[in-house]
Parts: structure tokens; C-alpha cells; sequence
């Protein structure tokens, strides 16, 4: 029955005279006339704020953007523009940031696999530093010094053993995981010692990253103590503790500021005599609550005892984290953001399978029809970066707005671009 809490909307969200809403002084029915739906619309304003605050918080140097969240050629400029540095976790991803003109000494290496290709262009062009995930990678930096490539800069990644309290699938730093090295079985401190004697790389420092979604500052407090119990005897310039900081989705939750999450970490190694400079690699936190995902909705199939139906002309192509995570999203309508919601529906997409929901257990106004737009917030992150084509659906643009305007940054894709790979 609740209504939407309006603190899930971006900053610059209004509800306009009529009841509608505004975001970044721009009407979202009218931008959803302009450009259709489905149609991802960022506040600028906010992504620039949440990245200024992320450099406030940790000072120039050591606030990295994870890309992963969020990335186009807009998103990296932002990010590098507001004094971030840009965590890039694929050869795809290091040469989206480039091409956008990001300076490669702005860009950390990440990944737990990277092919000795990926390692060869991250050195090739000078990249700040790569993170190192396993001794296999130890070897091909060696194989790539060897072929007169020189040493980069370095951090070795650490499992520090702690289970963070997230979704399995997105929690890292616990012993039974595919990153980094393992600080129990004396994994960590073998790599670093191979790290600090090999001619091939150059030791920076040691990072951890526990998971993602996170909100207990407990969890990161103690991976600070950890880490910090490894890292001090090791006397390295940086330490970084990685992303993670969760974000309010539904109506309930409740999240840390990047400011008050920094606070955790900040303090903790301070107490705990940490003297290397402090990195984090923040991107949800970033990038979810700036935006909003806007829909038609196409169908409502009411099934008498059984539940009612809402279809929407996106789905888990477009936002699979319902289905991978089993994350919970509100839904509202655009028309008549502070609505009463007394009508309980599953909101879907439309792909050819059961599996396709957006929202298990909606709530939304009684008058809903076909023709309405939905949509949902905090759907920045996660989104668009893990977007599909399945069923050949076209990947929906992205919009900032602010100040009244709104420029493309992410174009819809075509039916052509659909076959551009294809070979005759
Ligand atoms: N650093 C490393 C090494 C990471 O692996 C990640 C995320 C981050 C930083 C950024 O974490 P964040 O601040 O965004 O939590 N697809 C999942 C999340 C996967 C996170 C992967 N790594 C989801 O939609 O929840």
C-alpha cells in the first residue's frame, strides 16, 4: 500500500505540479516520448557529486571509479574529469577509458584472469598499476619482461578470509573464492615475497575487495584490521580496501554515505597505525541511485487467486540482476510518483521465459493500464553494463540530464547493430 519512498529517486528528482516527475529539470514522460522506452536517464549532477565526494573522502589519487558498475565514453570522462582514477577489469573495459581520452596512468588493471594479452596492452600503454590475482599472472609478467616489456607497478590482491554479509555470488574475500591470494594458507605473503624479488614487477602495495552491496561498516572495519595486520610489516606505499558499499534499493533500506563509509575505513587504519595511503575502488555506490530505468508497459494479465501480470517492453536483458541475485526493486509510475500503491503485481519483462521478472512482488497504483510508463530507481548500477541482446532485443540509451537538458550519451541499438558481427 506504501508509496515510493521518494529518497530511492537521483538528487535532482521532482514531483512536478501535476503530480509527474522531473528529473535534472527535464520531464521524464516527455523524454520518454523523445527517445522511447526502455530508457536509462542519469542526473548528472549526482554522478559528479558522488565522484567528488569519493575524492573528498579519500583524497586525489586514491578514489578509483570500478567501471564495471557503469561505463561508456561519457561515464569515463565524468569519473576521470571529477578527479577520479578508473578501475578496469578487461582489455574491453581499459580500452573504452582510453578511447575516451582517459590518460592511462589514471587507470588500475583488475581482473583474475587476464590474458597475457590484456597484460601486455595494460603495460604497453601505462597503465598506474595492476592488480595481481594469482601466480599464473606472476608468470606472464615474467614472459613479458623477458620479452624487454617494462616492470610495472604492482599490488598483490589478498583473500583475507572474511565472508562479507552480501549475495554469495557477489562476496569475495571469503577463503573458498576464485580471487586473489589466500592470507590463511600463506598463499599472500609467498606472492608478495616472489613480488618484492622479482625484476619483472615492481610491489606498490596490497588490496582486498570482499564484495559487492555490502552495508555493514563491521565487514569493512574488520577487513581494514586484517589487512592492515598484514600490511603494515610490509612498509608499501598504498593499500587499497576495494569497492563494496551497498546501496538502498527498496523501501527500508538503509545505506552509508561514501563520506560515512570512508569514515569506517579511514579511521580503522588510523587506529590501527596503518601509514601507506588509503585506495578505494567505489562503483555502485557511484553510479546505482543516479539513475532510473523508464517503461511501457505493454500487458497487465490479471489471473483471478492466482496474481496479476504486469509486462513491460524490457526485462532481464536489460536489468538482470533480478534473476541473479533474486535483488528487489520498486516500481512506480512516472505519471504519479507519490501515488498510493495498494495493487500487488509481478512486474516482467518480455523474454521468452518464466525466469524474466523485474520485480517479484510489486506494489503499484490500482489504476495502472496498458500505455503507462513504470519505472524503477536506483538502476544505475549493474544495469546497463550487464545488458544482453537476448531475444534480440535491442540495448535501451542512456540519458544525463541536468539543468533542463538532456543529451544521448549511449544511443539505442538497432536491428542493424544487431547483425553487425554476423559473417555471411
Ligand atoms: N573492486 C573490485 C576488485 C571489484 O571486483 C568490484 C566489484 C569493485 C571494486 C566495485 O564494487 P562495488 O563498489 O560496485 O560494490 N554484478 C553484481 C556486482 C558485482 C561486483 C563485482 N566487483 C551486482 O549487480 O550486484
Amino acid at each position: 500500500m506504501s508509496r515510493l519512498p521518494l529518497s530511492l529517486l537521483p538528487d535532482s528528482a521532482i514531483v512536478q505540479p501535476d503530480g509527474s516527475l522531473g528529473i535534472g529539470g527535464c520531464d521524464v514522460a516527455a523524454l520518454a516520448a523523445e527517445y522511447g522506452t526502455p530508457l536509462f536517464i542519469y542526473d548528472e549532477a549526482q554522478l559528479r557529486a558522488r565522484c567528488r565526494e569519493a575524492v573528498a573522502t579519500f583524497g586525489l589519487g586514491n578514489a578509483v571509479y570500478a567501471t564495471k558498475a557503469f561505463l561508456c565514453t561519457a561515464m569515463a570522462r565524468l569519473a576521470y574529469d571529477e578527479g577520479m582514477l578508473l578501475d578496469v577489469a578487461s582489455g574491453g573495459e581499459m580500452f573504452v577509458a582510453l578511447r575516451a581520452g582517459v590518460p592511462a596512468n589514471a587507470l588500475v588493471m583488475h581482473g583474475n584472469n587476464k590474458s597475457i594479452d590484456e597484460l601486455r596492452m595494460a603495460i604497453t600503454e601505462g597503465v598506474r598499476h595492476i592488480v595481481v590475482d594469482s601466480f599464473d599472472e606472476l608468470d606472464r609478467l615474467d614472459a613479458l619482461h623477458a620479452e624487454g616489456l617494462p616492470a610495472p607497478q604492482v599490488m598483490a590482491r589478498i583473500t583475507p578470509g572474511l565472508l562479507a554479509h552480501t549475495h554469495e555470488f557477489i562476496a569475495t574475500g571469503q577463503d573458498d573464492s576464485k580471487f586473489g591470494f589466500n592470507l590463511g594458507n600463506g598463499s599472500a605473503m609467498k606472492a608478495v615475497d616472489r613480488m618484492r624479488r622479482s625484476a619483472s614487477v615492481q610491489l606498490r602495495g596490497v588490496h582486498c575487495h570482499i564484495g559487492s552491496n555490502v552495508f555493514e561498516a563491521a565487514n569493512f572495519a574488520k577487513a581494514a584490521e586484517v589487512m592492515a595486520g598484514f600490511s603494515i610489516p610490509l612498509d608499501l606505499p598504498e593499500l587499497s580496501l576495494g569497492g563494496g558499499l551497498g546501496v538502498a534499493y527498496i523501501e527500508g533500506e538503509e545505506a552509508s554515505t561514501i563520506t560515512q563509509w570512508g569514515n569506517v575505513l579511514l579511521d580503522a587504519c588510523a587506529a590501527l597505525g596503518v601509514k601507506s595511503a588509503i585506495s578505494v575502488e567505489p562503483g555502485r555506490s557511484i553510479v546505482a541511485a543516479a539513475a532510473i530505468t523508464v517503461y511501457t508497459v505493454g500487458t497487465i494479465k490479471d489471473i483471478p487467486g492466482v496474481r496479476t501480470y504486469i509486462g513491460v517492453d524490457g526485462g532481464m536483458s536489460d536489468n538482470p540482476r533480478p534473476v541473479l541475485y533474486g535483488s528487489g526493486y520498486e516500481a512506480f509510475l512516472p505519471r504519479a510518483v507519490a501515488a498510493e500503491r495498494p495493487l500487488s503485481a509481478r512486474l516482467v519483462g518480455k523474454h521468452c521465459e518464466s525466469g524474466d521478472v523485474l520485480v517479484l512482488d510489486a506494489t503499484l497504483p490500482a489504476d495502472v493500464k496498458v500505455g503507462d510508463l513504470l519505472s524503477t530507481p536506483v538502476t544505475g548500477a549493474y544495469g546497463h553494463s550487464m545488458a544482453s541482446n537476448y531475444n534480440k532485443l535491442t540495448r535501451p540509451p542512456v540519458l544525463f540530464v541536468g539543468d533542463g537538458r538532456a543529451r544521448v550519451v549511449v544511443r539505442r541499438e538497432t536491428y542493424e547493430d544487431l547483425v553487425q558481427c554476423d559473417v555471411e
